[in-house]
């Protein structure tokens, strides 16, 4: 067990940090009150490795481990958690299951556009109506026989939807089949047949673009399926594990946000002639907001660290450990970002302040990537051994 991190680790979180402060930190309010993508921030963000950060440099990323990736997001998040959504579905959701499932040419192709920010990448597995019950899809990919798929269907809040080049989309190609009739593609949005839909007003991360996307006889070639036919499911889940730990980065860096706003209001805001740090009450929340924020950051840099060693094993898995780090993270950033707009008072409901933001955006990393109830089926699950 060590505590410190290596030289490489420190490297890319400081490049993050200084990103987030100069870049991404001013314009937040900016992204949110305009709800315009950051496009020029995350293109300088992939120039510095942050759109491929366990990408390997053959492939246009950083090369760099896990516990990187959380360290990373962290700070991005902490500056404004739209770009650190952007940066988790290039990183995890696209990236990683391209790597992992993908063939050289596809890495050559889709991966290395990503990871360098040239594009924007996505993932397509929620339907209008099928969210948590995944298998429950829809979209329908019909086989030609000659390697090639046609692909009619919807596919409802994507994020980075309406900007991405390319999408790891999942379609049943085998209906009777359930989980095991599910088949992986990367598309390409600029071919005929793909259309995009409404766009999504959201309560939070407003400048993380989410829309609807259709597909309407969309030819897939033989070079577009990701992985064997059938296994979509599994990739999807596998690829989901490590978008939670991208998730409770996202959430971490949130709760610091508002931790740190708090500790700084708690020490300078006076009432009844003492700063309201000193009243018990606020110390009360400070130290229950220290706990959570400890307690995030250390299960999910357990997550990475489990992610670390399952990589390069058969049916290596750390479902459950990144389903704690999202539940524990996502719940702690809910309830910090709500206590930092308490101990602010009226500038915590104001506009001029940050901490509404916080408030708007912690909400979704309860519910993406899998809800908390979600989270707590898989946990329970894998402990109990039941289903
Ligand atoms: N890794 C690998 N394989 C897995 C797996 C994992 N994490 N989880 C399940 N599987 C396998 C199972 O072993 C099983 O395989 P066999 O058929 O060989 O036995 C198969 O997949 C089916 O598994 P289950 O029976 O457990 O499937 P289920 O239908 O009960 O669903 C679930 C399980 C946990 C509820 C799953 O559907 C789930 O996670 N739902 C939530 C979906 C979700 O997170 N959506 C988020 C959308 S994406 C998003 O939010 C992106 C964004 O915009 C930022």
């Amino acid at each position: 067990m060590d505590f410190k991190f290596s030289e490489e680790q420190l490297l890319i979180q400081d490049v993050a940090r200084r990103i987030a402060q100069e870049k991404v930190a001013p314009s937040a309010e900016y992204h949110d009150r305009t709800g315009e993508f950051p496009l020029e921030n995350i293109r300088l963000m992939g120039e510095s490795g942050l759109m491929g950060i366990e990408v390997p440099a053959e492939y246009g990323g950083a090369g760099l481990d896990p516990i990187s990736y959380v360290l990373a997001m962290v700070e991005i998040a902490a500056a404004d958690a739209a770009h650190s959504t952007i940066m988790s579905v290039n990183n995890s959701l696209f990236c990683n299951g391209i790597l992992k499932f993908g063939t050289e040419a596809q890495k050559q192709l889709y991966v290395r556009a990503i990871a360098e920010g040239r594009e924007i990448g996505a993932f397509a597995l929620t339907e209008p109506q099928s969210g948590s019950d995944a298998t429950a899809m829809r979209c329908r990919a019909v086989a030609r026989g000659d390697g090639s798929y046609v692909v009619n269907g919807k596919k409802s809040w994507i994020t980075s939807g309406p900007v991405a080049k390319y999408i790891v989309l999942f379609a049943m190609t085998d209906p009777d089949k359930g989980a095991r009739g599910i088949t992986a593609f990367v598309v390409d949005t600029a071919k005929a047949g793909f259309h995009r839909g409404k766009t999504e007003p959201k309560l939070g991360i407003r400048a993380s673009a989410t829309c609807e996307i259709e597909f309407q006889d969309y030819v897939a070639a033989p070079e577009e399926v990701l992985g064997k036919p059938g296994e979509g499911f599994k990739i999807a889940m596998g690829v989901l594990d490590a978008g939670r730990i991208g998730i409770a980065s996202q959430a971490v860096g949130i709760s610091r946000a508002a931790y740190e706003a708090t500790l700084v209001y708690a020490r300078e805001r006076k009432a009844f002639g003492a700063p309201i740090g000193s009243f018990q009450m606020i110390q009360s929340k400070i130290a229950d907001m220290k706990c959570k924020l400890d307690a995030s950051l250390l299960l999910t840099l357990r997550a990475a660290w489990a992610k670390q060693q399952a990589e390069g094993q058969p049916h290596g898995r750390f479902s459950t450990e990144a389903s704690v780090a999202k539940l524990t993270a996502s719940e702690a950033a809910m309830w910090i970002a709500h206590q930092a707009v308490q101990v602010h008072g009226g500038m915590g409901y104001s506009k001029e302040m940050p901490l509404e933001r916080y408030f708007r955006d912690a909400k979704i990393t309860e519910i993406y990537e899998g809800t908390s109830e979600i989270q707590r089926l898989v946990i329970a699950r894998h402990e109990t051994g039941l289903r």
